[in-house]
């Protein structure tokens, strides 16, 4: 009984990574000497100026005081242009980070790609990551510092840096979300005025809801109440390369379950991804996450609503003055706000059923590119996605653009 709910636990938290976090688990097993990384080191410093681009570190305070890093990059020839391409922002997934933009090589990762094609790229790392894990009082070691979900990571995280952007730059800016980051995007989309910061955006496997995961791993975990067990645990940081974490993936590799189809299994075929690069990738991923992020995407599994965070019955009331949460209304974001949203057919987390979906309520009409063939992780590291993917997202903004230097 310990050791399979210790291997449903791990699958739990392989379940929005699942390609790397399936060959973590296999590298981990073998060699479970992996090194930390010094504090001081930034993204830019690690992977980007080493590729020749001109990066800069910002550092972003949300309205409930973390200290989010954002990183803002230009090709060579872009920073010596007087003006810049149009501000474009992405937003990562779930145990990912900013880093996730820029692993494979400059003519194939969508960060680099859009700083070659003159864009003023910024790239967001949520709360938790490696990358932004500093608050105005709390430490991360503090079970507080992990109190929150998507929900504060699109009212709080996103939405405060594209304010911070839109400081900067004084223009409206394009987002990039993958994931994870769709699901933010279109959560703050449906605030007031923010069609006077953002000008279009590009959602890759867009969710809003997760009714039709068909998976039936994931489904065992949402009907065995993992969530909820992870919480009355007392685990609150959801952290795959701490010792728990190794532990527990150790667990899962030693005779339970197929480690090398553990990827198949929960989110359907990835075509197009490079085997050869995993353990560059592991270098970087996976990011921690929260236990509560973990249990409000259960609740939209268990319900199929796209709504605010589920505290029960009697703190639901004294939160949100109603005995439900409320929905996050898809109507609301405004026809203004061009969307591009790409979705694939082997993509067992951001199904097309639960597309249509989302589709349907809302008001605008998005620009659609299905990739039949294509799972989650190949939207960001697909070794095709220029030619399949990116050139169609740069189309589509320089279309939307209102910036005739660009
Ligand atoms: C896959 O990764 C290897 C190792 O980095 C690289 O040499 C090779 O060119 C990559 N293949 C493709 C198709 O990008």
């Amino acid at each position: 009984m310990e050791n399979s709910l210790v291997a449903v636990l791990t699958l739990v938290l392989c379940l929005f990574a699942s390609q790397i976090c399936a060959q973590f688990a296999v590298t981990l097993t073998g060699n479970s000497n992996h090194r930390p990384r010094p504090p001081d080191v930034t993204l830019c410093a690690q992977l980007i100026q080493s590729a020749g681009y001109h990066c800069s570190e910002h550092k972003v305070q949300t309205k409930d005081g973390y200290l989010l890093a954002l990183q803002r990059v230009s090709s060579r020839t872009g920073y010596i242009k007087e003006q810049r391409g149009p501000p474009v922002l992405l937003q990562h997934g779930l145990f990912l980070a900013g880093d996730v933009w820029f692993l494979d090589s400059p003519e194939q990762s969508l960060g680099f790609i859009l700083a070659d094609h003159d864009f003023d790229v910024w790239v967001g790392n949520v709360r938790g990551t490696r990358w932004s894990r500093g608050h105005i009082s709390l430490s991360d070691k503090d079970k507080d510092f992990w109190d929150w979900s998507w929900q504060e990571l699109a009212m709080y995280d996103l939405t405060d840096m594209i304010s911070y952007i839109n400081s900067i730059t004084n223009t409206k800016i394009f987002v990039v979300g993958h994931s994870q980051g769709t699901i933010m995007s279109l959560a703050a989309f449906t605030q007031p005025n923010i069609e006077e910061m953002v000008e279009a955006a590009a959602l890759l496997c867009p969710i809003s809801y997760l009714e039709h995961i068909t998976a039936p791993f994931v489904l065992r975990m949402v009907n065995m109440h993992l969530d909820q067990m992870i919480l009355a645990m007392g685990i609150h940081q959801l952290n795959l390369r701490s010792d728990w974490g190794v532990n527990l993936l150790d667990s899962v590799c030693d005779g339970h379950v197929d480690c090398n189809d553990l990827l198949t299994s929960i989110t359907g075929e990835n075509c197009c991804f490079n085997n050869s690069r995993v353990d560059f990738y592991l270098e970087y991923e996976p990011h921690p996450s929260s236990s509560r992020n973990l249990r409000h995407l259960f609740q939209m599994i268990r319900k199929g609503t796209f709504s605010k965070y589920d505290y029960g019955f009697f703190k639901n009331l004294k939160l949100y003055g109603q005995s439900k949460p409320p929905v996050f209304d898809l109507g609301r974001i405004p026809d203004s706000l061009s969307l591009l949203m790409a979705y694939g057919g082997n993509d067992d987390l951001a199904d097309v059923m639960d597309v249509q979906h989302t589709l349907k309520e809302l008001r605008s009409k998005p620009e659609l590119l299905y990739l039949e063939n294509y799972g989650h992780i190949d939207f960001i590291l697909g070794v095709d996605a220029k030619k399949d993917l990116y050139d169609h997202i740069i189309k589509f903004f320089r279309s939307r653009g209102k910036s005739s230097s660009f």
